[in-house]
């Protein structure tokens, strides 16, 4: 290891440097859209949704506003409401549990695998009771959970899989993608995701039609037919400008994803033997590596020299989301894998455009610090 006497300024995510060898892609898509005026559907829309679907190997793809409205969409399509329990795991984003909340349902809070920090068979068979409707799946950090027995005890125990596929935009388990495995899977296009828009933006993948439509009629204010609303609805839908922007992104994917490997694999090598512990791949999983989730014994210590370094981190999530003051009327047990990690995780940068020298020396700040 060299010890490092330089500062160096390490982002967090370069949004600009991923943009700039697209421009000329991006600024057609924006002049196209300007041209056909189609801001609100149009073929943009259109060509999104069918390329996305493929990608996920779904029959169907409907866009929506964003991650959050695509999770409460599928739950309210799905009949989730009062009365009913959803099982969500204690690590995630809150908009999981958020969704759920409000469709009127009870969040039903789980703990996580400890090497994973996903969802598990087991914790969701433990959570089970006769009131449980659904389990959010959620992908998170760019890993798929282990969907064979997730999927199993729920068709045993008859209840939907939803997935929360909002981090995990071509992951893969058993050579299947991320948003193929439960009666519908959700994504968001926030600009920082895998595959992020230019604003906001999300989408429902599915097989089932009537779902497909149903999610597509509450979306665009219950309307049945253009002069007829069927349903109370509400507005969340995919812009034309998103869905253009998405289009070009969309073919970078793949080799984006496979950037972030190779930093993972860098990271991977440079910890190994030392005190940072890193995520576990599951077998048969090809993460896509959203966020670089390490744990390390004194993570605000690190943090803070880090950021001396010039070295940008996060913190996903620093507490489990029943010790949120807005879920705390769900926190009915110790999630002790959770809360655990919540108090050691940090996110180290990862993103497509990190250079190897760059992970180097994050690695090197890290190393010495420990
Ligand atoms: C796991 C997870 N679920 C849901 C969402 C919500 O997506 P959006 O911000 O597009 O509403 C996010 C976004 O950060 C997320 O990370």
């Amino acid at each position: 290891m060299s010890v490092t006497t330089t500062t160096q300024s390490v982002s967090f995510l370069d949004l600009a440097a991923l943009h700039a060898p697209i421009r000329d892609q991006l600024d057609a898509a924006w002049a196209e859209t300007l041209a056909h005026s189609s801001f609100i559907g149009g073929p943009h829309v259109e060509s999104f949704e069918q390329r996305w679907a493929a990608y996920c190997e779904r029959e169907h793809c409907v866009g929506v506003a964003n991650g959050t409205d695509a999770l409460e969409l599928v739950l309210a399509s799905l009949g989730v409401g009062p009365g009913d329990e959803v099982i969500v795991p204690a690590n995630t984003f809150v908009a999981t549990a958020e969704a759920v909340v409000t469709a009127g349902a009870t969040p039903v809070f789980v703990d996580v695998d400890p090497d994973s920090l996903l969802i598990t068979a087991a914790t969701v068979e433990a959570a089970l009771s006769a009131r449980t409707k659904a389990v959010m799946v959620v992908h998170l950090y760019g890993q798929v959970a282990a969907m064979d027995g997730i999927c199993a005890v729920a068709d045993e125990a008859g209840i939907r899989v939803v997935e929360d596929a909002a981090q995990a935009h071509g992951a893969r388990y058993r050579g299947r993608p991320a948003g193929s495995f439960g009666v519908a899977a959700t994504f968001s296009f926030y600009p920082g995701k895998n595959l992020g828009a230019l604003g906001d933006g999300g989408a429902v993948v599915t097989d089932d039609t009537e779902l497909a439509a149903a999610i597509r009629t509450l979306a665009n204010h219950g309307r049945g037919s253009h002069l007829l609303h069927t349903h109370s609805g509400r507005n969340s839908r995919l812009d034309g400008i998103q869905a253009a922007a998405l289009n070009v992104k969309l073919a970078h994917l793949d080799a984006w994803n496979g950037h972030r490997r190779l930093v993972h694999a860098a990271y991977r090598d440079r910890f190994e033997g030392s005190e940072v512990t890193m995520l576990t791949t599951l077998a048969s999983g090809t993460p896509a590596h959203h966020l670089e989730v390490v744990r390390v014994p004194d993570r605000d210590g690190l943090r803070a020299r880090l950021g001396r370094a010039g070295i940008a981190t996060g913190i996903h999530y620093a507490r489990p989301c029943h010790k949120h003051p807005a879920f705390a009327r769900f926190d009915v047990r110790p999630l002790v894998v959770a809360e655990t990690a919540a108090r050691h995780q940090l996110s180290l940068p990862i993103h497509p455009t990190l250079t190897l020298d760059e992970v180097d020396y994050v690695a090197d700040t890290v190393l010495e610090a420990l």
